[in-house]
């Protein structure tokens, strides 16, 4: 398998991601994409986190580029009419997502890391994460459909394209689509280690992505699996060639992160994903305990062995320099 160690040295932004040694410089913030002009609307149950259209984003990123935020994670957010059962939405060079790909690299180029959500489940009329055929979610032919989607947001500009879909022999197959594309400096952040968690609530709310039928157990990771499991899916994906590793969710699995950093070479990031932010922010009614425990977690997350923190307070953080 190809494996590329400087797709993770390619520009300083991504150094200072992934090799910096202060707290800001490790933060990802995520963002909710929709279409359309001049949107920004708050989301349920994540207070401080909007949907925006890509003009506003573009302002979002340029402030939190000079508060010192320097990665971002983009989610797009499908309209029901573009929904489909082959979420071909999703890899549609025209949408939403990809201009904000090729708008953000536009105006800041190699100063911001662009990392994008590689999954079917925003696309997909059923709300699924690959295919649905006769009741079933197929892998093969929804990794054939991860590679397309994987491969257009390389060609509008990504820095790091982040499946987090959990099919089986992704990484391999967007890796090998890569090469033969030339695309040598993409990178692939693999969502490795991704239990079927009931903290991803209010993000599949934001994300207008929750399935609709059944649930994610036939390939997000049981709960109750053990160190091995999480060892065996990001020594798979570190083989297959993935650049960055990814445990989610952080707090409930916080042994399973030092675990996985403990038993892999490429670096590992971490998602403090919704219901944990959601839970901190239901905690605290006043900024000076807000900051208290959003540095307390984000600390448990370097202590446990995280190189890179995905996290929806990281905006806060820095505008506020809870974090240096
Ligand atoms: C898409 C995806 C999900 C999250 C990130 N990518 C939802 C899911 O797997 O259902 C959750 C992130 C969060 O809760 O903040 N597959």
């Amino acid at each position: 398998m190809n494996i590329r160690p400087r797709i993770n040295r390619w520009t300083a932004a991504r150094r200072e991601l992934l090799f910096g040694d202060s707290m800001l410089s490790s933060l990802v913030q995520p963002h909710f994409v929709v279409a359309g002009e001049n949107v920004d609307q708050p989301i349920e149950g994540m207070p401080g986190i909007h949907q925006q259209s890509v003009d506003v984003l573009l302002q979002t990123v340029a402030e939190d580029l000079a508060h010192g935020l320097s990665a971002v994670m983009l989610f797009g957010v499908v309209a029901s009419e573009h929904k489909d059962a082959h979420a071909s939405h999703a890899h549609a060079p025209s949408s939403h997502l990809h201009r904000a790909v090729l708008e953000l690299k536009a105006v800041h180029g190699d100063d911001l890391v662009v990392m994008t959500d590689v999954c079917l489940c925003t696309a997909t009329d059923h709300g699924h994460c690959g295919l649905v055929h006769e009741g079933d979610i197929v892998n093969d032919a929804s990794v054939d459909v991860l590679v397309n989607i994987a491969r257009s947001h390389a060609e509008a500009g990504a820095d790091y394209v982040c499946a987090s879909d959990m099919m089986d022999g992704r990484v391999s197959a967007i890796r090998t689509a890569f090469e033969a594309a030339g695309l040598t400096s993409t990178g692939i952040l693999s969502y490795s280690v991704k239990y079927a968690s009931s903290f991803y609530g209010p993000f599949r709310h934001a994300a207008q992505s929750s399935p609709e039928f059944g649930d994610r157990a036939t390939h997000q990771m049981d709960i109750r699996s053990g160190y091995e499991e999480a060892v065996l899916e990001a020594n798979l994906d570190e083989t297959e060639g993935a650049d960055i590793l990814m445990v989610k969710p952080g707090l409930p699995y916080l042994d399973v992160l030092r675990k996985v950093a403990d038993s892999v070479v490429r670096p590992v990031a971490v998602y403090n994903v919704s219901g944990e932010y959601a839970m901190v922010m239901n905690a605290t009614s006043d900024e000076a305990s807000r900051e208290r425990m959003v540095v307390e977690v984000l600390t448990a997350f370097k202590r446990a062995g995280a190189d890179v923190v995905v996290s929806y307070h990281a905006r806060e953080a820095a505008r506020k320099r809870w974090v240096k």
